[in-house]
């Protein structure tokens, strides 16, 4: 099924949605702008694939039109933040709660309280303010590049993986989640010391 056939004349406004949350998003004027290290590294948008979502509802046995789809399900429409640093996120967070372009209504920390697989990152619900979007949803999730590399990974394999190594899979990609955090954590003492240095640099100069 095509996004046309599935969405109707809603795809206007998931469209709409995605532009506002993505120029929303590349305005980020947040800490860490002044001191050389991009907080951001690269944005994406994506509406939901029809036959996800209708995968999805099914999953909750509720009906699968796109009425439904919009009322009860947030994340029709997404968009993810890739950051640099485990800081950053955090940073990018609070500003993104300032902005009048949406409300956030909710806030899922899966990198306090990593899902059991190891998944971290941070979700925020936002519900769109443009009068034209009839306070559509709409899901943020934000997360270092590192997490984002693991992320896309456990995707594809989740869905390929056999029985027979299911158990000895979900170990390893919990190991390397739990590895992955503890080098965000490395790399945030690397900047964080540099960050340092040349703060010390300015006052001497
Ligand atoms: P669904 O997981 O979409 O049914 O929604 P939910 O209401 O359970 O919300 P949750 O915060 O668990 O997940 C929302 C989205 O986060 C998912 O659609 C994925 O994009 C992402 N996500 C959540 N958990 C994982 C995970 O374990 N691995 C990966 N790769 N992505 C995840
Ligand atoms: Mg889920």
């Amino acid at each position: 099924m095509t996004m046309e056939e599935y969405y109707g004349a809603s795809l206007v406004k998931l469209n709409y949605a995605e532009q506002i949350l993505k120029k929303t998003a590349s305005t980020y004027t947040g800490p860490r702008m002044l001191d050389g290290v991009q907080p951001i590294l690269y944005i994406t948008t994506r509406i939901k694939h029809p036959k996800s979502m209708v995968e999805k509802l099914e999953r909750y046995q509720l009906a699968t039109d796109c009425e439904t789809a919009l009322h009860t399900m947030h994340d029709a429409v997404g968009m993810r933040v890739i950051c640099s640093f485990a800081d950053d996120v955090y940073a990018v967070a609070e500003w993104l709660k300032k902005q009048e372009a949406f409300t956030v209504v909710q806030i899922k920390d899966y990198i306090a309280a990593p899902k059991p697989n190891g998944y971290r990152s941070l979700h925020l619900i936002v519900r769109m303010n443009d009068p034209a979007l009839d306070g559509l949803s709409a899901e943020i999730q934000i997360r270092t590049i590192a997490t984002d590399f693991w992320a896309a990974l456990e995707h594809q394999i989740k869905y390929k993986r056999q029985v027979m190594y299911e158990t000895v899979m979900r170990q390893e990609l919990k190991r390397c989640a739990d590895e992955i955090a503890s080098l965000d954590l490395s790399m945030q003492t690397l900047r964080d010391i540099l960050h340092g240095d040349s703060r010390e640099n300015d006052m001497s100069a």
